[in-house]
């Protein structure tokens, strides 16, 4: 008896991830961070995978299990993730930045700890800007499809198509964070915005929410008819 598999949307189409937090260092003991889980980006990764993709995941410091069939690639700050996905993105067929990547890092990383000058004294850090893994990406040519996050807290169907058309991206998904919203949640809602079109995906778990995604990309990514 032969059993049939059902095709699979992504066969052999190779992806490239990236998720989590990223941590910029200010001294050997302290590092400026943020509040993703890199769960969003996993769920992309596990999806992809699922539908046959052959899944690249740059992951930030998160303690996540690798999904099963992805190859996993671990890093800490901005600018290790920038290495990972940029010696990668050429070979890409898709690259979705899922991480959370720090706009700002320390401009010096202090060698040892620093100690309290005195009793009353602050500390001024001085925080130059990383760079913007995303839009490298995009200005690549020949380039992957490019698929970008975009957290809000206001607007955000405005500033997300703003950042889609700013940074000339081929999909963006962008969700509402802060005050119980998004980071650090199981469940998510997502509006995904590419040029010409819309679609909301309503409240649901990240599991889901992903898997909508990656049908989302496998469509745009066919010519019409196909
Ligand atoms: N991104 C990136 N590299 C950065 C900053 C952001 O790759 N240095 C990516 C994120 O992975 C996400 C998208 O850019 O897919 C948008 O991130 P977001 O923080 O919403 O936008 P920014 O362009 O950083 O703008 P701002 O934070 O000022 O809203
Ligand atoms: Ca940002």
């Amino acid at each position: 008896l032969v059993e049939r598999r059902r095709p699979r949307e992504l066969d052999g189409v190779r992806f490239l991830v990236s998720a989590g937090p990223t941590y910029e260092d200010i001294d050997p003991v302290r590092f400026i961070g943020n509040r993703s889980s890199g769960r969003m980006g996993f769920a992309v990764a596990a999806a992809a995978a699922a539908e046959g993709a052959q899944v690249t995941l740059v992951a930030g410091p998160v303690h996540l299990p690798t999904p099963r069939g992805v190859e996993r690639v671990d890093v800490r700050s901005a600018r290790e993730m920038r290495e990972a996905v940029l010696e990668r993105a050429g070979a890409s067929d898709v690259f979705v930045a899922a991480a959370a990547v720090g706009d700002f890092r320390p401009r010096d990383v202090a060698p040892h700890k620093l100690k309290k000058a005195s009793a009353d004294s602050g500390l001024d850090l001085s925080l130059v800007q990383n760079p913007d893994i995303l839009a490298e990406v995009a200005a690549l040519d020949p380039r992957p499809f490019v698929v970008g996050f975009a957290a809000e807290t206001e607007r955000v169907e405005e500033y997300a198509r703003a950042k889609l058309e700013r940074k000339r991206l081929d999909l963006i998904a962008a969700n509402e964070v802060g005050a119980g919203l998004g980071f650090e949640r199981e469940d998510n809602a997502l509006l995904l915005l590419w040029p010409g079109g819309r679609e909301a995906l309503d409240r649901g778990d990240k599991a889901d929410l992903a898997r909508a995604l990656v049908a989302r990309i496998a469509r745009l990514r066919k010519p019409v008819g196909e």
